[in-house]
């Protein structure tokens, strides 16, 4: 399908071997309850570097390393990447991981990692980029200006771009994903996947309606930033018009040009959810489960728990909701006392 195929994915699984965590699969008998259907968890928020963007960094890098190998090429001089942090976090470690095998002693190891990061994005993933050895490059928080000054970035050090949903070596990756929880929890009957650019559920819908045709792939999105959903509606690539406003800060970014087709043939409904639901739903995982989730991983939860979902019919009984990252900024949690009814 379009320019990703399961044997990508496939392929992906095996790069990744023993460098990626294989993260669990929970369940949680309150939520189970308050879902009345069986509700999986696949716990990326374990994940190296703290989210499943390492699956999709580590795959890209690793076949510009091994590509260049084979040709008897120097090894990429820099990658450069946009990112709202979590693929930023990522693509900065399987860089730095990217040791040669025997450097000269005087020689950093590690291939350079430039990140450009909006000055909105969570100060704890800028400080995480930093703490894995990239330059930071700051950016305005729209999707024009990350690609701007990202292109500005490739000409001055010559480094390759490495997007952080459009790439296929990173769609790729993020499918990874479904064939674990395929092999983990095989009774599944369907996927719940937030989406910002599609890369993560255009890699699983991929690899799940290769596999398993059986299986419904849903892709859950903040009212605030449903381009995906306006995608779909319409029929045509529908950006968000302007920078969305949302909680889930790793989602409002717009699907592109790649994960598009994807998504429009292989993605069964999308679901949209409020900033509300979206705050709700993330607290009522940290207080029932004990995980502590970033707000864009509690879009999926939400999205599970809302009325839309009840029209989903019920031989869908056992759902699996990928828990996507967990980098949150303690610092900016002020938003928890603004529910109402809530504390009591
Ligand atoms: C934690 C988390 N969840 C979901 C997403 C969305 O992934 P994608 O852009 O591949 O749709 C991101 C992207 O940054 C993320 O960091």
């Amino acid at each position: 399908m379009g320019s990703v195929r399961a044997a990508d994915v496939e392929s992906a699984m095996e790069r990744l071997r023993g460098r990626v965590r294989r993260t669990p699969v929970l369940t949680c008998g309150s939520l189970q309850r308050l879902a009345g259907r069986k509700l999986l968890f696949k716990c990326e928020l374990f994940q190296r570097t703290g989210s499943f963007k390492i699956r999709g960094a580590l795959n890209a890098v690793r076949i510009l390393v091994e590509e260049a190998e084979k040709a008897g090429r120097e090894r990429p001089r820099a990658v450069v990447t946009h990112s709202s942090g979590n693929h930023g976090q990522a693509l900065a470690r399987a860089a730095r991981d990217e040791a040669c095998k025997f450097p000269p002693a005087t020689v950093p190891t590690g291939i350079p990692a430039y990140i450009v990061v909006p000055r909105t994005a969570p100060h704890c993933k800028q400080a995480a980029i930093r703490a894995y050895g990239a330059t930071l490059v700051p950016c305005e928080p729209s999707d024009k200006s990350r690609a701007e000054t990202a292109a500005r970035v490739v000409q001055e050090t010559g480094g390759v771009m490495v997007h952080p949903n459009q790439e296929p070596a990173v769609i790729a990756g993020q499918g990874t994903i479904a064939l674990e929880v395929l092999e983990q929890a095989p009774e599944v009957n369907a996927l719940v996947v937030p989406v910002g650019g599609g890369g993560m559920i255009a890699g699983i819908a991929v690899a799940i309606k290769a596999l398993r045709p059986d299986v419904k792939v849903f892709a859950a999105e903040p009212r605030n930033a449903d381009d995906c959903y306006q995608s779909k509606l319409r029929g045509e690539l529908t950006p968000n018009r302007h920078n969305p406003v949302t909680i889930a800060d790793a989602v409002k970014t717009s699907i592109g040009e790649n994960t598009w087709p994807i998504i429009r043939d292989l993605v069964d409904d999308v679901l949209t959810v409020s900033e509300e639901e979206i705050k709700r739903a993330t607290r009522l995982v940290w207080e029932r489960m004990k995980l502590l989730i970033e707000p864009t991983a509690g879009v999926g939860v939400a999205a599970v728990l809302s009325e839309q979902f009840q029209a989903v019919p019920r031989e869908v009984e056992n759902v699996c909701i990928v828990l996507c990252g967990g980098n949150v900024d303690l610092s900016s949690l002020t938003w928890l006392t603004d529910l109402p009814g809530d504390g009591d």
